[in-house]
């Protein structure tokens, strides 16, 4: 039902983003000012109602407006807030996540330790993203942000995370590096969030910048944190067969609303009874597959302009079987299928996963983002970098997995046992290959006499009529052969 909907959407909406006309005459320009706001004052946002704690860099909006009003000129009927602020921490990441465990007077301690306001950040373009807020209504919302990058925000979230879990946090409910910092300039109607998949990253650039005055900061790199492919993982581990890594043979499932790899599934019932063995009610999945993007993916973005034939098709030409993937680990998460909507704390469940890396997935993922981009899609609705790639294993409710819609994040420091890859394969005889030709003269065997017990002597051998001993020399060859295998086996 919904697919066909949205199916029929696609049509009207591509039509409606034709009509973005990005006509800036020259680039938006601000004050190389806006770049050090270490003078503006720290905006504390801890009032307890919901959506009422989250942290903010506060930026001088005197600054920012002159942006703001070159867009409204160009573009028109454009709504400000009248500040500007980089958000540090989402109101749903406290709310639904950190309040559990840490207060907001914690929080904002770690980041004003941290100095917060004196953080430097690097504006990257003029970005605009949309989406459509009712899909059976279909009309399309825009917002205009300042796209920006700072690696001192992200270790700002990193400490956040850090105490997170040392209170007791559970590492899945918090992707410090999932963060796409921005400046909201303005917007027709509302602004939008990751939850409305709506991702201000710098694929949806529509103009270049000028920093008049001065210019960007250079930032220094980024270290993997909790997306380091890990080295080593403590615990007792998982044995799986290494079969599992060559799904070449495995048949492609199409789905009507998700692109996955498909594995073999009687493959994971040995990491399904070890996690049994420990963990009482759980439920195995159905099918044992890598999700490629989710169907919340699909139907809030990538269906707008692909149908799902499309991205099959491309997934084939790409030989989604045979991709490649390695195991980094058994990972757990929990949380709750309705975060977000429900305060923390409510029922709660676990997933279990094996969490995996694969560039082959990942260059599917990136590749129906360029058909997605090339039919006209918004850069908005999809985000080609963030893939956290999985087997899902096991769950212990009927809800089935928790993903990232659900504040669930299966990042690296989910892990909680190593695997250990098993060959399981019949072992073959090594050394240098001498075949043994069977065309020799073949020797009639005498009849076999003296039989005990009365019995007949058999007239046939038990490999059928005729005589299936050769020359003396190759049936000792090939009876040593034969018998090599049996005991090997
Ligand atoms: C996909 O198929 C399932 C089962 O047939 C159905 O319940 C679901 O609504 C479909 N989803 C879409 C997006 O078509
Ligand atoms: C904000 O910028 C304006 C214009 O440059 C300046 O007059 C004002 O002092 C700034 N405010 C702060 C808090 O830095
Ligand atoms: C923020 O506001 C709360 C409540 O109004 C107050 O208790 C707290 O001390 C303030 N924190 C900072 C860092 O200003
Ligand atoms: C934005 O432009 C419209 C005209 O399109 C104007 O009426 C409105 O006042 C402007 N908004 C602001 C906040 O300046």
């Amino acid at each position: 039902m919904k697919y066909t909907l949205a199916t029929a959407l696609a049509a009207v909406v591509s039509a409606q983003l034709t009509q973005t006309d990005y006509n800036f005459k020259t680039n938006p320009q601000i004050d190389a000012a806006i770049l050090d706001s270490s003078n503006v004052p720290f905006s504390n946002h801890s009032a307890s109602f919901p959506f009422g704690s989250y942290v903010i860099q506060n930026l001088n909006f005197t600054l920012v407006k002159p942006v703001f009003d070159y867009l409204n000129a160009t573009i028109g009927g454009l709504k400000t807030r009248g500040e500007a602020h980089i958000t540090v921490i989402q109101p749903p990441e406290f709310d639904d996540t950190l309040k559990g465990f840490l207060t907001m007077d914690q929080v904002n301690k770690i980041v004003l330790d941290n100095n917060l306001q004196s953080t430097p950040f690097k504006i990257v373009c003029l970005g605009h993203s949309s989406q459509i807020d009712d899909l059976a209504v279909g009309v399309r919302h825009n917002v205009y942000n300042l796209i920006v990058e700072s690696t001192g925000l992200v270790q700002i979230r990193r400490k956040v995370y850090d105490a997170f879990v040392a209170a007791g946090g559970d590492p899945s409910n918090f992707n410090p590096d999932d963060f796409l910092p921005h400046i909201t300039v303005g917007y027709d109607e509302r602004d939008w969030f990751e939850a409305d998949n709506v991702y201000k990253t710098k694929h949806t650039c529509i103009k270049d910048i000028d920093i008049i005055g001065g210019k960007n900061p250079s930032l220094t790199p980024l270290d993997e944190y909790v997306e380091a492919f890990p080295t080593k993982v403590a615990g007792t581990p998982f044995k799986i067969s290494k079969k599992v890594l060559d799904a070449s043979n495995v048949p492609f499932t199409a789905y009507n609303d998700t692109l996955v790899q498909t594995l073999d599934k009687s493959l994971l019932a040995p990491v399904f009874a070890q996690l049994s063995a420990s963990v009482s009610g759980l439920k195995p999945v159905s099918s044992a597959v890598i999700p490629i993007f989710s169907s919340f993916e699909f139907i809030h973005g990538l269906n707008y302009v692909l149908s799902i034939d499309k991205i099959n098709e491309i997934a084939k030409k790409m030989n989604i079987q045979s991709a490649k993937f390695e195991i980094a680990c058994v990972a757990k998460q929990s949380g709750s299928t309705n975060t977000g909507k429900a305060p923390f704390g409510t029922p709660r469940h676990s997933v279990y996963d094996i969490l995996v890396k694969s560039d082959d997935l990942h260059n599917i993922r990136k590749a129906v983002y360029d058909a997605y981009l090339a039919a006209g899609g918004p850069p908005s609705n999809f985000n080609p970098d963030d893939f956290l790639p999985f087997i899902n294993v096991a769950f212990d409710s009927d809800l089935g997995d928790l993903l990232e819609r659900d504040l669930v994040f299966k990042h690296y420091k989910t892990c909680i046992a190593p695997v250990e890859l098993v060959d399981d394969s019949v072992p073959q005889p090594s050394g240098a290959v001498s075949t043994v030709p069977c065309t020799t003269t073949l020797v009639p065997q005498p009849k076999a006499t003296g039989y005990a017990n009365g019995y007949p002597a058999p007239t046939t051998t038990p490999y059928g009529s005729k005589p299936v001993y050769a020359s003396a020399v190759s049936s000792s060859v090939s009876v040593l052969a034969a018998m090599a295998m049996v005991f090997a086996l």
